[in-house]
């Protein structure tokens, strides 16, 4: 296996995220260059019983970065870009494609600051996966990615292409990235009670989580999403199916005392909302406990 360290494509945010798409990259002979923010010599990526080993080092500062790169995955959470804008001042120059693997439906916007020579893709991450206390990462699922279906995108594709990973290039891409986003937000109650999926079994929750993705759902359609009437349901429903100690990573953030990426989940309905003229009354209840459990203070 040819283990030569391909600085043509850098991961920046060697996560739970991050961690999967190198190891995916590693396992083919296209081993990235990693930028992150914690010293390690190697990620080990863990699947079943069985862990793979991708090596490094992780890059700690960018002054060890010596030429723009052709392709950068940016896998920090969306409260972490601007501590991560360093890398892409270095990393980015006009033909680098930065593809965003975060939740939410506003990766541009808030990426494209921090790289203006770039040429941004945001992607619907569909796998789960989830940093271990020793750093590793567990993976659970098959490792698929859905961007737009644009020429930038076909760069991410070749990338992957022959990988573990399966790039889906989309014309409905705003339909997929605003239903994983009412689901997102959706998951965002549970954060509030710091309860699993069970709790979707009360009959209150069940009415609540259905108004609130109506809500959302509005904002979706006012945005451009071709979405059905169906998807409230089909969330809850989904919620409703799963383990009942199944978590979310938002969860997972509220429960370490992390701050919580609640403002490209949550508030970005509402702030679309008022662009549009809608009223969301639930966002407006649910956004300030949302925000004062991620930032305080108290
Ligand atoms: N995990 C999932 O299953 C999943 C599924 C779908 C979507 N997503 C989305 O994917 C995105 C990434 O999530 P994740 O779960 O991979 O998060 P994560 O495990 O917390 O990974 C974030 C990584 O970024 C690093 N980092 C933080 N600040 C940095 C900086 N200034 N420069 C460079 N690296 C920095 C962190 O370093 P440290 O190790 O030092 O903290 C960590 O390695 C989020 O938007 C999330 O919502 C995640």
């Amino acid at each position: 296996m040819n283990t030569e360290i391909n600085a043509a494509v850098a991961v920046v945010g060697p996560g739970a995220i991050g961690t999967t798409v190198a190891a995916m990259l590693h396992e083919v002979g296209r081993t990235p260059s990693l930028c992150g923010r914690t010293l390690r010599d190697h990620l080990t990526l863990l699947e079943g019983s069985h862990s793979m080993t991708v090596p490094g080092p992780v890059r700690t500062s960018p002054k060890q970065i010596t030429r723009t790169a052709d392709l950068v995955f940016l896998a920090v959470k969306a409260t972490q870009i601007e501590a991560a804008a360093e890398w892409l001042a270095v990393l980015v120059g006009p033909e680098t494609v930065v593809c965003v693997l975060q939740n939410g439906i506003e990766q541009v916007q808030r990426v494209g600051p921090h790289a203006p020579r770039g040429r941004i893709i945001p992607a619907v991450v569909w796998f789960p996966a989830q940093a271990q206390s020793d750093a590793s990462v567990r993976l659970r699922g098959d490792v698929r990615l859905t961007l737009p279906d644009t020429a930038a995108s076909r760069v991410v594709a070749e990338a992957l292409q022959g990988t573990r990973c399966a790039v889906d290039l989309a014309a409905d891409f705003s339909a997929l990235a605003w239903r994983k986003l009412v689901q997102n937000a959706v998951a965002g109650l549970m954060a509030l009670t710091h309860r699993r999926s069970g709790m979707f079994s009360r009959a209150d929750i069940a009415e609540l989580t259905l108004a609130y993705a109506r809500e959302c759902l509005a904002v979706a359609r006012a945005e451009g999403a071709e979405l059905g009437d169906e998807v409230p349901q089909e969330i809850l429903e989904k919620f409703q199916a799963a383990p009942t100690d199944m978590s979310t990573s938002i969860l997972t953030d509220r429960e370490a005392g992390r701050p919580l990426e609640w403002d490209i989940r949550n508030g970005v309905v509402a702030r679309r909302g008022r662009a549009h003229g809608i009223s969301t009354p639930i966002s407006d209840v649910l956004l300030p406990l949302l925000a004062a459990a991620s930032d305080g203070p108290g």
